[in-house]
């Protein structure tokens, strides 16, 4: 039984003081971990108040991005190893916001994934087609070799701790949601995917999220579908009414 694990990524959004007031508000009202895993990934600012926050409440905690090496001299980048001491659970890595903006290759992402396991933490690992791949009939093979590059080398073990977000681009905060079948199809070629490069085994235990455009009405629908154990939310995660009714969908 895969757990199912629906994380809010506030992006480059929320003070501290915005994100205290969140934090207040859902204060009490989140499932069990047992359940529904809720997790919010935060500008690093924000981090400080969400690990405060969860050693009370059924709360896991993301950074939205980290360096692969461990600290040194890189100017503006945020070490792995403070983030793990920091009691961060996940890093959301590889997400198409990085990838456009900030030019982060799969080769980044693998590094980071490695980082990330060698500070005791799990990684998010986000993938997903532009419009025009997806018009091209290419979603697929791109999705599986994002995969296949961002796994390279980690054990079988780690991937099956790993979380996976399947992320179309033409999705993401367009209001334009892929279907649940779409979204269902992409994932289960990304466990596919994982099934090929090890195992059934592994396969069955790892975490698929969908992102894109997920709100409290279309949750329920998406998490119905076989490959979707998550939803990987950003502007519907923001306020905390609308968190609070994804995080306690009625599946
Ligand atoms: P959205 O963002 O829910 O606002 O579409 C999703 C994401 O970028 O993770």
């Amino acid at each position: 039984m895969r757990t199912p694990i629906i994380a809010g990524n506030w992006k480059m959004n929320k003070n501290p003081q915005e994100t205290q007031a969140f934090l207040e508000a859902i204060k009490g009202k989140l499932p069990e971990t047992s359940v529904v895993e809720s997790v919010i990934a935060a500008p690093a600012i924000d981090l400080n108040a969400l690990t405060w926050f969860s050693k009370d409440e059924p709360l896991k905690t993301a950074a939205e991005n980290c360096y692969f090496e461990d600290e040194g001299a890189f100017t503006g980048e945020t070490s792995p190893k403070a983030l793990s001491e920091m009691g961060l659970d996940y890093v959301v890595i590889g997400h198409s916001e990085r990838r456009q903006y900030f030019k982060e290759t799969d080769e980044d992402i693998n590094k980071k994934a490695k980082a990330i396991f060698r500070n005791n933490m799990l990684p998010i690992i986000c993938c997903g087609e532009t419009l025009e791949q997806r018009e091209a009939g290419e979603t697929n093979a791109w999705v599986a070799g994002q995969i296949t590059n961002a796994l390279k080398d980690l054990t079988a073990e780690q991937v099956a701790s790993s979380v996976l977000a399947y992320e179309p681009i033409w999705a993401i905060g367009t209001g334009k949601t892929a279907s649940s079948d779409q979204a269902q199809e992409v994932c289960h070629v990304v466990r596919e995917t994982v099934a090929k490069l090890y195992n059934d085994e592994v396969a069955g235990k790892v975490r698929i999220q969908y992102g894109g455009s997920v709100k409290p009405a279309n949750i329920a629908e998406l998490m119905s579908k076989e490959d979707i154990d998550g939803g990987l939310v950003g502007g519907a995660s923001m306020d905390p009414e609308s968190f609070l009714q994804l995080v306690n969908f009625k599946g």
